[in-house]
C-alpha cells in the first residue's frame, strides 16, 4: 500500500482502484537484470524467479521456464536488488527464444482463435475463478470470435495449455504468458486475486498484446519519469530493476494509433516511489488512464489479430429522442452532458454510480453504455435508447465512480 497511498494523499485523488493497484503495490524482489533475445532482437529486461520455477520479466510477463530463459539469456548486467552492481556474469547463450510474440508477421497466435486453459487444481479454482471468469466473459463479448476452452484441473506442465497456478505465498502481483506458444504456458495468480482490471490485463498478454507503453513510439505521447520509479532501478542509458519495466521494446504494433486507454498501458501511477508519476503525459500532467476497462482500440487490434470482423464503434452515439418511452424506465430521459455545454448532445442517463444491468453488455460496448470526458459526464453512464440501469458500478460513488465504462471522445460532447 505505502507507495501508492503516499502518491494518493500528494495528489488528493479520491479513488481507489480496488484490485489494479495490488499488482503495482508489491513491487516484484529480487529483481535481475540482463540481456535476454526476444523474437525481434536483444532488449535488456529484469526478471525474477518465481517459486514455481517460471521466469517473469517485465512487470508481469511469463517467459516460461527457467531453461528456456536460459537459452534466451546472453547476459546479466544487475544482480538481485542491487541497483549499482553491475557484476557480470556471461552465459554461453545457445538456442533461440522460444517465447511467442503473438502478433503477425510471424507471430504466434492461438490456432482457430482457441485458447485452452485449467486450474492447477481446486484451492487456485476457488481463488482465481470468479476474476478469472469476468477477464473471459468480458474478452469474449468484446471479440466473439476467440472462445475459451477449460479443461479439467491438472498441474503436469502440457503444451498448448495454460495452466493458472497461485504463488504460495501473498507475492502481491501476477503474471501471463504473452501470447501462444506449442509449449506450456502459465498465468500466475496471488492468492488473494489479483483484481478485476489486472486480470483484464493479463488476459491481453494471453491473448498476444504487448505493453503499450513500451511501443517504440510512446516518447511521442507519454514520459517516463524514472526518478520516480521503486528502487531498486537505475535510470540512464542502461536499466536495472524496475525501470526496465518501462524501457522500449522494438517490436512491431498492429495498431497505428498509440492507445493511452490501453488496459495494456501502465497507469500513472505504476510502480511509484512517493515522489510523483512514473508515467506523464509531455506536459507531464497525471495520464487519464483508469487501467480499468478494455479501450476500444484493444478490442478492434485483438479483433484484427483473431481475423474478426473489425466493427468500428460509433464515434458518438446517437442523441436521444424525447419522445416519451424511448429511455428504459431504470434511466432518466434525455439528459445533457453537463451545465453549460453548447449545442449538447442528449441522452439516456442512469442514475449516479449506476450502469447498464444486462450482463451480455460490456463495460467496452460504446453502442449501449458510454462516459464523456465533462466534469459530470466524467463520472456518469450514458446508456442508448431502451437500455436498463441497474447494475451498481465498481465504484459507485465520487468522482472516480464508472470509470470500467469506456469515455468517447469530446466532441461526443455536442451534438
Ligand atoms: C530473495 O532472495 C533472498 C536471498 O536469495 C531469499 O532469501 C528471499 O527469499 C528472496 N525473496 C523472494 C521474495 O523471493
Ligand atoms: C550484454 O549483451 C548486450 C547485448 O549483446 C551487450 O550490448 C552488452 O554490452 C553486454 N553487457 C555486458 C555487461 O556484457
Amino acid at each position: 500500500m505505502r507507495a501508492f497511498n503516499f502518491f494518493r494523499v500528494l495528489l488528493s485523488l479520491p479513488f481507489v482502484l480496488r484490485g489494479a493497484q495490488a499488482q503495482f503495490d508489491t513491487p516484484p524482489t529480487n529483481l535481475t537484470t540482463g540481456f535476454v533475445r526476444l523474437p525481434h532482437g536483444t532488449r535488456q529486461v529484469s526478471w525474477i524467479y518465481s517459486p514455481n520455477g517460471i521466469v517473469i520479466y517485465d512487470g508481469d510477463i511469463v517467459f516460461g521456464t527457467i531453461a528456456e530463459f536460459n537459452d534466451a539469456l546472453v547476459n546479466i548486467t544487475h544482480s538481485p536488488d542491487d541497483s549499482t552492481l553491475s557484476r557480470r556474469h556471461d552465459i554461453p547463450s545457445q538456442g533461440l527464444a522460444t517465447r511467442a510474440y503473438s502478433e503477425p508477421p510471424g507471430g504466434r497466435l492461438w490456432p482457430g482463435g482457441i485458447i485452452y486453459y485449467r486450474y492447477s487444481d481446486t484451492n487456485v479454482e476457488s481463488a482465481a475463478s470468479t476474476e478469472v471468469n469476468f477477464a473471459i466473459s468480458t474478452w469474449t463479448a468484446a471479440v466473439p470470435c476467440i472462445r475459451f476452452v477449460r479443461l479439467p484441473n491438472d498441474n503436469k506442465p502440457t503444451n498448448g495449455i495454460v495452466t493458472i497456478v497461485a504463488h504460495s505465498t501473498n507475492f502481491g502481483y501476477c503474471a501471463a504468458a504473452l501470447g501462444y506458444t506449442p509449449t506450456p504456458m502459465w498465468l500466475e495468480v496471488d492468492p488473494s486475486g489479483c483484481g478485476d482490471s489486472t486480470m483484464l490485463h493479463e488476459f491481453g498478454h494471453l491473448l498476444g498484446l504487448y505493453h503499450e507503453h513500451t511501443r517504440p513510439d510512446r516518447n511521442n505521447f507519454v514520459k517516463f519519469n524514472c526518478n520516480n520509479v521503486l528502487s531498486p532501478k537505475c535510470c540512464g542509458s542502461s536499466c536495472c530493476g524496475l525501470a526496465c519495466a518501462f524501457s522500449i521494446d522494438p517490436g512491431h504494433y498492429p495498431s497505428p494509433e498509440y492507445d493511452i486507454n490501453s488496459i495494456m498501458h501502465y497507469p500513472s501511477w505504476a510502480f511509484n516511489n512517493g515522489m510523483g508519476s512514473t508515467l506523464t503525459d509531455l506536459s507531464n500532467n497525471v495520464l487519464h488512464n483508469p487501467y480499468i476497462s478494455l479501450s476500444p482500440l484493444d478490442i478492434s487490434r485483438v479483433r484484427q489479430l483473431y481475423f474478426c470482423p473489425v466493427v468500428s464503434p460509433p464515434k458518438c452515439n446517437k442523441a436521444c429522442s424525447t419522445t416519451p418511452g424511448k429511455c428504459h424506465p431504470t434511466a432518466q430521459t434525455c439528459v445533457p452532458p453537463a451545465p453549460g455545454i453548447p449545442n449538447p448532445r442528449l441522452a439516456c442517463s442512469c442514475r449516479a454510480g449506476f450502469k447498464a444491468t444486462n450482463p451480455g453488455i460490456a463495460d467496452g460496448d460504446v453502442t449501449k453504455q458510454w462516459r464523456l470526458p465533462a466534469p459530470e459526464g466524467n463520472f456518469r453512464v450514458w446508456v442508448a435508447e431502451g437500455v436498463e440501469c441497474n447494475t451498481p458500478c465498481t465504484v459507485s460513488t465520487g468522482a472516480f465512480s464508472c470509470q470500467e465504462v469506456t469515455e468517447l471522445a469530446a466532441e461526443c460532447l455536442h451534438t
